[in-house]
């Protein structure tokens, strides 16, 4: 019987993970076509001087909440841009119209929609979309991670200086702690990276292209879909935030991911 109940979990999963990734690469085709127009858009300051918002995350978000409110009434949504939705299924979609938006505003690459679905509030299922890269990555929990259709296997014994390190903090970022991490990263031979999308270096590290990642502070549509990507592919991720709050977020295969929350000075929240 039980076998039954997780073949039917399975279906609803793969149904909204086919769909999320279809809904993705929409999306981003969508963000594409205010990306070469970024000069005429209009935006407001957030937090601070380096987080915006655009008529573009604004428009991407609102069509992609109509699209899941559609196809899959009964569901929660949270998006970066607007209030949460509360379901009645089970799983809630977790949204990031433009992970990016920096980078999307002036012109760089480095810029994804990201797609994530929880169960229960745990992170079960995700697709991510960089639209100028052509690079979809896909998970589902116990389906493993793939990029483009090609599974991913993380490195199991790369070490913190095997090659670059995803370090994430912005503006909010205590300036100390963030001097702290970094020094103690390269006296132990490691360097640093940076792109300015949370949800692109988490997939970089579940594709080998990072050892690991550090952000003293995620939101969970940042993180939602990469952390699926990163446990699928063999690694490891400690999100001390939740669907409703932010938190720090540490990710690697076991041994980086370890190393990386010693160098954070700063252990998971329970
Ligand atoms: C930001 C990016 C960035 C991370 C910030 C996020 P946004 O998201 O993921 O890498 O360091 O904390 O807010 O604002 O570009 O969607
Ligand atoms: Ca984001
Ligand atoms: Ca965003």
């Amino acid at each position: 019987m039980e076998s039954v109940v997780d073949a039917a979990e399975t279906e609803q999963l793969d149904l909204r993970l086919a769909a999320a990734e279809v809904l993705a690469q929409a999306a981003g085709e969508k963000a594409l076509a205010f990306f070469v127009r970024r000069e005429s858009l209009t935006t407001e300051l957030k937090s601070s001087s380096q987080d915006l918002v655009s008529e573009a995350d604004r428009t991407v978000e609102a069509w992609l909440r109509q699209e899941i409110g559609q196809q899959f009434p009964e569901d929660g949504i949270v998006g970066e841009e607007d209030d949460s939705v509360a379901g009645k299924s089970g799983y809630d979609w977790v949204i990031d119209p433009i992970d990016g938006t920096m980078p999307f505003l002036v012109g760089q690459p480095n810029w994804v929609v990201s797609i994530g679905l929880a169960r229960n509030q745990q992170p079960v299922a995700g697709a991510i979309y960089a639209p100028i890269l052509h690079e979809l990555y896909s998970a589902r929990q116990g389906g493993g991670a793939h990029l483009n259709g090609r599974p991913l296997v993380m490195n199991r014994d790369w070490t913190l200086s095997s090659t670059t390190i995803g370090f994430g903090a912005t503006q909010k970022a205590e300036a100390s702690a963030a001097g702290r991490f970094v020094e103690g990263l390269y006296r132990e031979g490691g360097v640093l990276f940076r792109v300015g999308s949370g949800a692109l270096m988490l997939a970089y590290v579940a594709a080998n292209r990072l050892a690991g990642y550090y952000d003293p502070e995620l939101n969970c549509w940042d993180c939602w879909a990469g952390i699926v990507l990163i446990r699928e592919a063999g690694g490891e991720v400690v999100f001390d935030g939740d669907l409703a709050r932010p938190g720090s977020i540490w990710a690697g295969n076991a041994r980086v991911c370890k190393d990386l929350v010693r160098l954070s000075g700063k252990p998971a929240q329970e």
